[in-house]
């Protein structure tokens, strides 16, 4: 927790008066967030500072005006993990275990199947200890202090999201400040430029650095590297992950001095005197290396020492200290560029440049909307995306933005849900940011996880995770106790195997399956093959997971909805890739393809008509519960979406509208995300996908919009929760966008390379967007496509096939016709509509 004895204690200094206008440097495309009032304290960082980070470096900036409170992150600073306790193993039983567990896992099997109702209370047995897992770790504070006093006129701050640059601007005393903040991702590093915008001189300025505000930080050292630059080195936790930060101060100005001065012990000040600009720029980094995650480096996560890295990002000769200030702003707005700019979305929204963003957020109601700024969150979702996963490390709980040394849930990966959001819109949208979260599951998840499947589930091929990870590979069942209900998720690697598969079949990038995507897939099938076993309940001849629950959701039972339908997609995901994967390994296709056929296919209709969470029919009418587990084949899935009898052949022979009324009235009797267990954004951006995907537009918009009203912060962050010292958690930000998109696109996956890709072309739009377009989605197959549409009605529609390598059949829907169907060519470019 923060000290709020801090937070005050730095206090806001002055008094502002406000403006009631954007500033004239507000984008004109009205693409940015502003504020006539600084951000509050630390109590309110979560809901007033503006997040700027290039994946590698986040930081929050409160924009104040005598004293910038800059608060720091690196990647990966963690507590925990064998920089803490070398005996850390990732929560994972032992090799002596491996016998004794395999026979308890027989034993809770048969108990699951022999009992009355196919449920039993926990499988305590199978949970270890979480240890040593850590938390990620906010890397302290940047103090700027202006030698300047008195009130300030003309504030404004704001984030402009066409530059990836947050920027504030006042007037105090006689001088006019316009200072500005980034993060640039070809550099690495962060920077922070001060100057006056009319004649006035800068007036001294310091630069120091604190963890004051963050508890539970051990005090760092911090000393003058050389006359322009601050070292500080420290760690996580004692002991723990050592992190240094490098941050170098120029200015400019004919009599300008910036001299770097010892303050005590251990601490040090940079000051600027006679500048008339300035700025800093700062790297950091750690001794983690996720390329140490494996045996062959006892597990050690151990890098080499930060430091010579870091001088060979800002240290003499590198473009942080030959290039001028304005040479590296324009290629940071470059290279956010590249990577945002090629698509582009439009809901007929109209900028507002009279009413600062929190009045606007304050104003907004549910179902009543305001398209502008929805807008707004759905390009806030793609910018943060840009400035989290672009790292060593994907995108986690809070991006990468964490103030604590000990962070809600540890701003850890969630796997169940909320990392799998963090990437719902990413292929759809045209960012090339996903690797590194492949890198994660190849470095840190499959060598631990490969011990998990011995030792846990006497599985020797393959590897598993659960609900938590670290960045440590903890891949055990989390907890100690009886956590099973929410630690018991070894599909957790197969739901991620989505975005593995995705990232082809979008990109249709071969080379990069055959080397890590295709390896990722197997390794995972593997597992899920030797995993199944026979229903020896029902003895319908199917195969099932057991034990198993929904995500977060007990009964303990077998044949979890969720279970069979994620592996069921799985399966699919090996027969689609292994022509093009490389490997010649026939037998394991085959036995992929005759457990696909055995498998229970997660799909069964209920006594009151639902679709059944689980294959015994224990559904409760009125359980709200905030997981949609079993509408997983509704959204992100395809196992309910594309329902096919022929192909999923089960036993009761449903129809397709079958299932999906069945889904319906489990999504209604879902509620709409506000519960008794949890009230947060995520839940309701999910059901908003699930309603879309539906067709339904009216539900679509009130869940989105209901959302919006009641998870969204002033700065646009999404809330676990309502009222004061809400948490933050990233992952409302990211499905709000992919929510918004499945409205007006969808292209949901098919089980073999065989079936026709059907498109969905404003399959629930809103009567609040009744004019708008998108340029340069991206499909799967390697399809582009541009439409647009007026008066509720498509007015055209362009597709590309830029990426296509094999040819395709594709329909277009379009109101519920197919409105052409057509084989998709490499370089095609057809217009429709
Ligand atoms: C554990 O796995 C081994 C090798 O597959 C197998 O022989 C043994 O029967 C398994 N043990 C149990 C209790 O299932
Ligand atoms: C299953 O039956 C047991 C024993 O009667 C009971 O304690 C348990 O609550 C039941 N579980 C469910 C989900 O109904
Ligand atoms: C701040 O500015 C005032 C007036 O220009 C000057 O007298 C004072 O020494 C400065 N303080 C510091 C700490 O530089
Ligand atoms: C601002 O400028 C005016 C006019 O030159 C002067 O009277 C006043 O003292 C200045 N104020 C400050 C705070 O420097
Ligand atoms: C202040 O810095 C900004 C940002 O680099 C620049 O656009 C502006 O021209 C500068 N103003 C002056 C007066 O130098
Ligand atoms: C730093 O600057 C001060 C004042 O200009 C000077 O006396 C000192 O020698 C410099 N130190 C280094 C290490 O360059
Ligand atoms: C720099 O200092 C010199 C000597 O004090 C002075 O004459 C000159 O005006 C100053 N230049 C600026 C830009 O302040
Ligand atoms: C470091 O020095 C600055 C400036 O003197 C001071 O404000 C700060 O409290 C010091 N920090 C520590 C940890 O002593
Ligand atoms: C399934 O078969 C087992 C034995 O193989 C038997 O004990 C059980 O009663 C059967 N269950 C049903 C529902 O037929
Ligand atoms: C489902 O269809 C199969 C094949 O047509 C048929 O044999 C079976 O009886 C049907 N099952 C039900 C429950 O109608
Ligand atoms: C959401 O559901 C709760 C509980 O049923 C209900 O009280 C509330 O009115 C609903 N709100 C909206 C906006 O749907
Ligand atoms: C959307 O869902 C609501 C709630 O179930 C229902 O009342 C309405 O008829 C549906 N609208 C459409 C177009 O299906």
């Amino acid at each position: 927790m923060v000290s709020r004895l801090v937070g005050a204690a730095i206090g806001l200094g002055s008094a502002i008066s406000a403006t009631v206008a954007a500033p004239s440097a507000f984008p004109s495309s009205g693409n940015g967030i502003w504020y006539t009032d600084p951000g509050r304290g630390f109590e309110y960082w979560a809901d007033d500072w503006l997040p700027v980070g290039n994946g590698y470096l986040a930081a929050m900036v409160n924009g104040r005006t005598t004293q910038e409170v800059t608060q720091l992150n690196i990647e990966s600073l963690w507590s925990g993990g064998p920089f803490q306790d070398p005996t850390y193993n990732g929560g994972n039983k032992v090799a002596s275990d491996q016998a004794t567990i395999a026979q308890e896992m027989q034993v809770i099997r048969q108990a699951i199947f022999q009992s009355p109702n196919g449920t039993i209370d926990n499988v305590e047995q199978l949970t270890t200890d979480a240890g040593a897992y850590g938390s990620y770790v906010g890397a302290g504070f940047l103090l700027a202090t202006l030698n300047v006093t008195g009130d300030s006129s003309d504030f404004v701050r704001w984030l402009d999201m066409d530059a990836a640059v947050q920027r504030t601007s006042w007037t105090q005393g006689n001088t006019s400040f316009f200072r500005e903040t980034f993060c640039s991702h070809p550099t690495q590093a962060c920077v922070q430029h001060i100057n006056t915008t009319n004649s006035s001189p800068l007036p001294g300025l310091t630069y120091a650095y604190s963890v004051d505000a963050e508890s539970g930080i051990p005090t760092p050292t911090v000393s003058c590297f050389d006359n322009s630059t601050l070292q500080i080195t420290g760690t996580a936790s004692s002991p723990g992950m050592a992190f240094e930060i490098l941050a170098r101060v120029s200015a400019s100005g004919t009599n300008a001095s910036v001299t770097c001065t010892p303050a005590g012990k251990n601490n040090a000040t940079i000051n600027v005197n006679g500048a008339s600009a300035s700025w800093i720029a700062w790297v950091g980094g750690t001794d983690y290396d996720a390329d140490a995650g494996n045996a062959a480096s006892g597990f050690s996560f151990k890098g080499a020492d930060p430091h010579e890295s870091l001088i060979a990002l800002l240290g003499p000769g590198t473009a942080m200290t030959s290039s001028a200030y304005h040479d590296l702003l324009a290629s940071h707005i470059a290279d956010y560029s590249a990577l945002i700019s090629r698509f582009h979305l439009d809901i007929g929204q109209k900028p507002d440049f009279s009413t600062p963003t929190d009045q606007l957020r304050n104003a907004y109601q549910t179902d009543v909307g305001d398209p502008y700024l929805e807008w707004l969150l759905f390009n806030f979702g793609r910018y943060l995306l840009t400035g989290s996963a672009r790292g060593a490390l994907p995108a986690n709980l809070q991006g990468k933005w964490a103030i604590d040394s000990s962070n809600p849930w540890g701003a850890d990966y969630h796997s169940n849900i909320n990392i799998q959001m963090n990437y719902w819109f990413a292929e759809l949208t045209d960012m090339d940011v996903v690797t590194p979260l492949f890198d994660y599951f190849e470095k840190t998840w499959a060598p631990r996880g490969a011990e998990t499947a011995q030792y846990l589930y006497n599985i020797s091929e393959g590897w598993v995770t659960h609900n938590e990870m670290n960045i440590f590979g903890h891949t055990g069942m989390k907890g100690g106790g009886n956590t099973a209900s929410w630690a018991d998720y070894p599909e957790s690697n197969a739901w991620m195997m989505f975005h593995v598969w995705d990232h082809l079949d979008f990109t249709q990038d071969v080379a990069w399956f055959k080397s890590q995507g295709w390896p990722l897939l197997k390794s995972v099938a593997q597992f899920h093959l030797q995993k199944l076993v026979p229903d020896d309940r029902f003895n319908d001849s199917t195969l099932v997971v057991v034990p198993c629950n929904s995500p977060e959701q007990v009964p303990i039972t077998l044949g979890c909805a969720h279970s069979q339908q994620v592996i069921w997609q799985l399966f699919n995901a090996i027969e689609k890739g292994f022509p093009i994967s490389g490997d010649t390994d026939t037998a394991f296709l085959n036995e992929v393809r005759t457990k696909r056929i055995q498998m229970d296919k997660g799909i069964r209709i209920g006594s009151w008509g639902q679709l059944q969470e689980w294959k015994v029919d224990l559904d409760l009418p009125w359980d709200t519960h905030r997981h949609l587990s079993h509408l997983i084949g509704l959204y992100p899935g395809y196992a309910v979406t594309g329902y096919n009898p022929a192909v999923q052949q089960t036993a009761q022979n449903y129809t397709h509208d079958e299932v999906i009324a069945a889904a319906t009235i489990s999504l209604i009797h879902r509620g709409n995300g506000t519960g008794p267990d949890a009230d947060s954004g995520w839940e309701k951006v999910w059901r908003a996908a699930c309603w879309a995907q539906l067709g339904n537009a009216s539900e679509f918009y009130h869940e989105l919009s209901y959302s919006l009203e009641r998870n969204f912060a002033p700065n646009l962050f999404s809330l676990y929760s309502q009222g004061e010292g809400a948490i933050f958690q990233i992952d409302a930000n990211f499905g709000f966008p992919a929510a918004l998109l499945n409205g007006l696109i969808q292209v949901p996956d098919v089980p073999s390379t065989s079936d026709v890709y059907d498109v969905f072309i404003l399959p629930a739009l809103p009567t609040n967007w009744p004019s708008g377009s998108i340029k340069n989605a991206r499909l799967r197959g390697g399809l582009g496509i541009s439409f647009s549409w007026g008066n509720s009605a498509l007015t055209s529609l362009q597709v590309t096939g830029e990426s296509v390598t094999a040819r395709r059949q594709i329909r277009f829907w379009h109101q519920g016709e197919v409105i052409r169907q057509l084989t998709s060519s490499p370089g095609m470019n057809v217009q429709l509509v």
